[in-house]
């Protein structure tokens, strides 16, 4: 039988990873979390010191650095060089560099290689930017997730807040607003609507709602 591919595409803190996460589970798939990738990737050159202008450089750490994304009871971890780093990754110095990081073509090509390849054997829902229009074009389920920056910037407040990480929501949202822009704008595969992505706007909806809306699309196209 053939895989099934979910991809889920939308701005910053939008709930993908939360939505996303939640439908593997139930469906059996495997979840992949891309933006965990180009985070992990930002954070080994924050910490090797390579300069997040130096293209070549970033795209040579991506070329011989292994990223690992492990799947562990409920919760997904993330190793660099065999380090965890699942909870240095959503850091707000990793959070407001990892667009620059992102923008590199040469980082790019060999990220969405990894993707592709991981999806080639097992169905998977995987989210990110740039998975409808670009990392998966033939899956079978496109959404693209979406909600008002006000609400996106109060849900991540509240899940930093929850992590006991202290935060200030108004720069959370200028934070987000200033990612999506950048990763909007960006000339290699930038954060966009695939055509034939169904947009599904969160604000005001509960998870469980945007899951089960998820859930029904892929039974009834899947
Ligand atoms: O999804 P998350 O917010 O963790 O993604 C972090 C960043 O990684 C995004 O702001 C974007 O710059 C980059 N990204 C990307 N393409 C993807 C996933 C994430 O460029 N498919």
């Amino acid at each position: 039988i053939e895989p099934i591919q979910i991809a889920i595409d939308g701005p910053a803190g939008a709930g993908k990873s939360t939505v996303a996460k939640e439908v593997a589970r139930r469906l059996g798939y495997l979840y992949i979390d891309t933006g965990a990738m180009y985070r992990a990737l930002t954070c080994l050159a924050l910490e090797k010191n390579v300069s997040l202008f130096d293209e070549q450089a970033l795209t040579n750490l991506a070329h011989n650095s292994t990223i690992n994304l492990v799947q562990k009871e409920e919760r997904l971890h993330v190793f660099v060089e065999n380090i965890e780093v699942t909870e240095a990754i959503r850091s707000p110095l990793v959070s407001s560099h990892v667009s620059q990081v992102a923008a590199v073509a040469g980082v790019r090509m060999i990220m969405v290689e990894q993707q592709r390849a991981m999806a080639r054997s097992q169905s998977v829902v995987m989210d990110g930017r740039d998975i409808g229009s670009h990392v998966l074009p033939f899956a079978q389920i496109k959404i693209f997730l979406t909600a008002s920056i006000e609400e996106r910037a109060r849900r991540r407040y509240l899940e930093m807040t929850a992590k006991g990480i202290p935060v200030n929501e108004e720069v959370l949202k200028e934070e987000i607003q200033r990612r999506d822009e950048q990763d909007a704008s960006r000339e290699v595969s930038p954060l966009v609507r695939a055509e034939d992505a169904s947009i599904l706007d969160t604000t005001g909806l509960e998870i469980e709602a945007v899951i089960q809306i998820i859930l029904d699309l892929t039974a009834r196209r899947g």
